[in-house]
């Protein structure tokens, strides 16, 4: 199996990484425009294998799409990252350009992949991936939800001194202030979370969840790498091991969930196909407000996407 991350700054790199000492895939091809970036981190992560002990071959490319003919999946990570006091839609102008463009390279040298969008602001990339490629919905998608419940997840343990590997969550909706996290569909090795944790506690591990990646862009004067970039080595290994994983995962939306023609995070199952089917969960009428609410935001930032499109046309 070959993978390709395009963009090797730190989410890029630390897919790739996580790609190549999982052995995920057989070859993994970092792509990054800036001259002999995805060389030497490509290189930095070969000269690890012996370390580690993995044989995934990594390899770095300048703009060089060539290189990347031939992937089953392609995760793209360009694009700027937040500052500190910007909001993840703050990048739609800059990131449209680039993602829209690298699916373009990617399209042509790879018509039988599947997209894996990292960039941001993340349902709107993926929607610009989406009509860029021209591919079924199935095999362009966003990944956002793995890393918001992972935030969930690992608050959670904290909070009840317990293994995160034993906490299951699903969580709705655009990535962004408007995400949906159902803590009635949350369990702690099989209990149901509200048995073991006070309203008030989990409504504030759900609010920091929610703000998850802008407390780390204030303390670090940047965006998140680590659990990122493992989320979409995840996805990646549902998808080229065919593990028909259950996860949140952005995808448009055509008619689920009463929703039409937007790009929103719901639990899929994920496999060799790509999304192999979109769960759809009973909502109760305060989690279908709460969605109808990060479907509106999302819809506003499609259209301004639209905007710009339309603008530069
Ligand atoms: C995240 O949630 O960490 C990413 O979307 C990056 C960001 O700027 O928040």
């Amino acid at each position: 199996m070959k993978v390709t991350v395009v963009g090797a700054g730190n989410v890029g790199a630390t897919c790739a990484d996580v790609l190549a000492y999982r052995e995920i895939a057989n070859e993994v091809v970092l792509v990054d425009i800036k001259e002999g970036f995805a060389e030497g981190k490509a290189l930095d992560i070969w000269q690890k294998a012996p370390i580690n002990l993995y044989d995934t071959r990594t390899v770095g490319v300048t703009n060089d799409y060539s290189k990347t003919a031939g992937s089953d999946v392609v995760v793209i990570t360009s694009g700027l990252p937040r500052k500190p006091g910007m909001t993840r839609d703050d990048l739609i102008s800059t990131n449209a350009g680039i993602v829209q463009s690298v699916t373009e390279n990617i399209v042509k040298h790879s018509p039988d992949a599947i997209i894996i969008v990292v960039s941001n602001p993340l349902d709107v990339m993926t929607y610009a991936a989406h009509i860029t490629s021209k591919l079924p919905r199935t095999r362009v998608m966003g990944m956002a939800g793995i890393l918001d419940t992972a935030r969930y997840r690992a608050f959670l343990a904290e909070a009840l001194n317990v293994s995160p590997k034993d906490i299951q969550a699903v969580l709705m909706g655009g990535h962004g202030d408007t995400m949906v996290p159902l803590p009635r569909y949350t369990t702690v090795g099989g209990i149901p979370v509200t048995e073991l944790i006070g309203e008030e506690e989990l409504n504030a591990i759900v609010e920091r969840t929610k703000n998850g990646g802008g407390e780390l862009v204030k303390l670090m004067g940047t965006s998140a790498w680590y659990a990122p970039g493992s989320a979409a080595a995840q996805m990646v290994e549902a998808i080229v091991r065919d593990q028909r994983r259950v996860f949140p995962v952005c995808v448009k939306l055509e008619g689920e969930y009463g929703i039409d023609g937007v790009y929103l995070g719901v639990p899929v199952i994920l496999g060799k196909n790509g999304i192999e089917k979109i769960i759809e969960l009973q909502l109760n009428e305060d989690e279908k407000q709460l969605l109808e609410t990060s479907r509106g935001h999302v819809k506003e930032v499609m259209e301004a996407l639209d905007n710009i499109n339309a603008a530069k046309a």
